[in-house]
């Protein structure tokens, strides 16, 4: 905290930024320079009387050019007095007699720049605030805050402080109400209150660049469904920030890796991992959500042990937190450029397994935003760059065999690839009319046989009892198909 004296301003009616206020003259001496070639030598011995705060240089040029020209003044601690010397350590009086310097009244002058966010925001919002606002997370160029109630009148203050400060910064958005347990199915409200508005940003992580619209990311509560997930660097965030998580890969070896990151990353009952075709994923984990979801069983988390058990306190006892198993997902993420575009036929019809009109009425209104990569020819400047967002769009109604709207379907750049390709992220709300086609089920949606037997096997208990169990289930399947004849 800064001494009384040299605090900003105060100004409790300002509502918009107004830097010119932050103006302030604090009357002190300082210790004028004769010698030009000593300035390093006398700034070290009279460094005890010095002036020394944040932001300021206690070198200035001396306020006298025309007689001093490029002579520099050594600004002094506030119980300095320029007419006594007794206000001044030995050495530095030393120095005067010796008149290798000259104690002068120096008037410091600040301004808004000279103050950090702290002072400012302490200066313009009202003092009877139980809490000031001084954190944000950042994700990229953007700031994002959670402001209390109290101060929701000053938040586009906030908002111009906290840019003018963070000069790495060009939004600040605010969320608009909390979360909470209440409503996990959507992304939740901000408010732009400073800068541009622009939401979409990249974040740099081990050596990678990740682009999202922050508006639209993952939330806590919200299920998340990676198709093709790798090792996790999607599924692994989206977990640690509280998302249900159902993550997918082909490859056996990223399965195995991405159980190791689960353990490594201590977001265990937060993922569930499987490793089966894509096509077949999509359909088999909105059917196991919605069954969770219908059960009313929440996921539980269980408490983390107490940081030391030999702690003398008493222990406090711990619940696990429970999470509502949201009615669908709210993203899909498909990141496999070369072909995922593809797999979005498996959306078709893959709400249709709802038998009820209220239950499907109820679904209607919680669609997935379904985001797919894919990659796109073009030479830069070319009449294919210019139609490529077009050819996303026609790509995506291709495969959905359903014509979406330009508007419907965000399209943005990832990467260019190459000289003449481009990596695309298409996102779009999949549309009520292909969630709930009448199709037949084609081959390819279908679960395979022993993904099917061991998904069984685990929710029948796991272990050699759950195999016996699915098997014995089977038999009772054929049994009923054969209408009971063996
Ligand atoms: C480009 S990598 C992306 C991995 C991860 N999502 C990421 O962002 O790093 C594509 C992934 O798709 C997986 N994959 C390929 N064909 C698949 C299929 N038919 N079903 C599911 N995953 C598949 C690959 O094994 C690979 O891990």
């Amino acid at each position: 905290m800064l001494p009384r004296q040299f605090l900003p301003p105060v100004n409790r009616s300002m509502k918009v930024l107004d830097k010119s206020v932050f103006q302030k003259t604090v009357p002190l001496s300082a210790a004028r320079i004769f010698d030009v070639r000593r300035t390093g030598e006398i700034r070290k011995i009279c460094r005890p009387d010095a002036l020394h705060l944040p932001k300021i240089d206690v070198l200035q040029w001396d306020p006298d050019q025309e007689k001093y020209k490029g002579r520099k003044v050594m600004i002094l601690k506030p119980e300095v007095k320029h007419d006594d010397l007794s206000t001044v350590s030995e050495a530095t009086r030393r120095l005067v007699e010796e008149k290798a310097i000259e104690l002068i009244p120096y008037d410091l002058k600040l301004n808004y720049d000279h103050w950090g966010y702290d002072d400012i925001i302490a200066a313009v919002l009202p003092d009877t605030l139980t809490e000031i606002p001084t954190s944000f997370a950042q994700a990229g160029h953007l700031a994002h805050l959670n402001l209390r109630a109290e101060v929701s009148e000053y938040r586009h203050l906030i908002g111009s402080i906290i840019l003018s400060k963070n000069p790495q910064l060009s939004t600040v958005v605010n969320k608009l109400e909390d979360v909470g347990t209440g409503s996990v199915f959507r992304t939740f409200p901000m408010e732009v209150i400073a800068g541009e508005p622009n939401t979409v940003v990249e974040v740099k992580e081990s050596n990678c660049i990740f682009r999202f619209d922050f508006a639209k990311g993952f939330n806590p509560g919200e299920a998340i469904s990676d198709v093709m997930c790798g090792v996790g660097p999607f599924a692994l965030p989206a977990a640690k920030k509280g998302c249900i998580v159902y993550a997918n890969d082909l490859n056996p070896e990223s399965i195995t890796s991405l159980r190791e990151n689960i353990k490594i990353n201590k977001v265990n009952p937060w993922i569930n991992p499987y490793n089966i075709d894509g096509r077949a994923f999509i359909r088999h984990s909105i059917q196991d959500l919605y069954a969770k979801h219908r059960s009313g069983n929440p996921l539980a988390i269980p408490p983390r042990p107490p940081r030391s058990p030999l702690s003398s306190k008493p222990p406090i006892p711990q619940v696990p937190k429970l999470v509502p198993y949201p009615i669908t997902f709210a993203h899909f993420v498909m990141n496999l450029p070369a072909s995922a575009v593809e797999f979005i036929d498996a959306f078709i019809g893959s709400y249709n397994f709802l038998s009820t009109q209220e239950e499907r009425d109820e679904m209607k209104k919680h669609m997935p935003t379904i985001h797919v990569h894919t990659f796109h020819r073009e030479q830069p400047g070319s009449e294919e760059e210019a139609r490529a967002k077009e050819d996303v769009v026609g790509e995506v109604s291709k495969y959905l065999e359903h014509k979406m709207e330009v508007d419907q379907v965000d399209v943005y750049e990832v990467r260019r690839v190459a000289p003449n390709k481009v990596m695309y992220c298409a996102s779009f709300k999949l549309p009520v009319e292909v969630a709930f086609r009448e199709v037949e089920e084609r081959e390819a949606w279908r679960m395979p046989e022993p993904a099917m037997r061991e998904i069984e096997c685990k929710a029948l208990g796991g272990g050699w009892l759950g195999w016996l169990r699915s098997w014995w289930l089977s038999f009772w399947r054929i049994v009923w198909k054969r209408g009971f004849k063996i």
